[in-house]
């Protein structure tokens, strides 16, 4: 909140509304007038948000979208640029609290993960369609599972006898492969997310939006985005970086012929990482990693 330091008259998008702790913070730190465009493609988190955050009604603007969509959007609701964007990447607590959205692998469900339930690839799809080198390459990638190859074909062995149905089944397989877990995950955490990650688009989505994000924020506006894969902080990184650049052009170019110009100033060199203390009260921000910039 301190980076993106929203004050009143000022227009913010949170891309990524999940329960709504930063939506509300927004609302109340850019009181009496303020106005957030609060989305998620989850329309479980759009029908919570919109009661909890009932009092905002007047400032607040929900929909339930992907934010690779928000330009659109914002030209729908006639807002053109905004004076921050954040983005908090990933699932939320409620995904995981929820069983039977196939997140968790310590409880029996579909195998879903599917974030946005319009769509239709889940998890279930990918686990008993994919072949085994596309399997063997989202684990290695996306999980960075060192047996990635081990699993894929355990994974191939036992679909070809029966469909892997459940959360519990798939977790069997890899605890089979994977006998000893390293320190203190579960030997099936490195293969969920890398499903999860792979049914959802996420890297897609996040490389897509960065494309051009710059654009949707005003001079001076702000934008925030916490990652919690090293994958993802790599394309913020690399985006902001860019952003941050005044030329394209090879080094050893005389004339600069690319057209690009600087777009934005960096406001954190470094990622932000959780505190300790943090991490103690809130384990779930153990791997966060915020970057901030802002537009020139
Ligand atoms: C970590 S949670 C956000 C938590 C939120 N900041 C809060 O204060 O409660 C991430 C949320 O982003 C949503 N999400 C992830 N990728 C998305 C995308 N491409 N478009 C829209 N929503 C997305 C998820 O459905 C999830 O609800």
């Amino acid at each position: 909140m301190e980076l993106l330091n929203p004050r009143a008259h000022k227009k913010y998008l949170d891309g990524t509304i999940g329960s709504g702790g930063h939506t509300a913070q927004l609302l109340m730190l850019s009181a009496p007038d303020g106005e957030v465009l609060g989305l998620d493609w989850d329309e479980a988190a759009i029908l919570a948000v919109q009661q909890q955050l009932g009092g905002f009604e007047d400032r607040l603007i929900l929909r339930r979208a992907n934010f690779t969509e928000a330009k659109e959007l914002l030209k729908e609701i006639s807002w053109r640029k905004v004076d921050g964007i954040l983005l908090d990447l990933g699932i939320s607590s409620h995904h995981i609290d929820s069983p039977e959205r196939g997140f968790s692998f310590q409880s029996e469900a579909h195998l879903d993960m599917r974030m946005d339930r319009r769509q239709s690839l889940d998890a279930y799809r990918v686990v008993n369609t994919f072949s085994v080198s596309e399997l063997e390459r989202i684990l290695r990638e996306y999980g960075e599972e060192p047996k990635a190859r081990r699993i894929a074909l355990a994974i191939d062995a036992e679909r070809k006898r029966k469909a892997i149905a459940t959360t519990k089944d798939l977790a069997e397989i890899v605890k089979r492969v994977v006998r000893r877990s390293t320190g203190r995950i579960h030997p099936a955490t490195r293969t969920f997310q890398a499903l999860r990650i792979a049914v959802n688009r996420e890297l897609e989505n996040l490389k897509e939006f960065l494309t051009d994000a710059y654009d949707l924020l005003l001079s001076k506006g702000r934008m925030v985005v916490i990652s919690f894969h090293s994958l993802e902080d790599r394309l913020v990184k690399t985006a902001f970086r860019k952003w941050v650049r005044s030329c394209l052009c090879p080094p050893a170019a005389i004339i600069c012929q690319c057209g690009w110009s600087q777009k934005a100033l960096l406001l954190t060199s470094k990622p932000l990482r959780p505190t300790v203390e943090e991490i103690r009260v809130n384990p779930r921000a153990r791997s966060a990693k915020l970057r901030a910039v802002e537009r020139l």
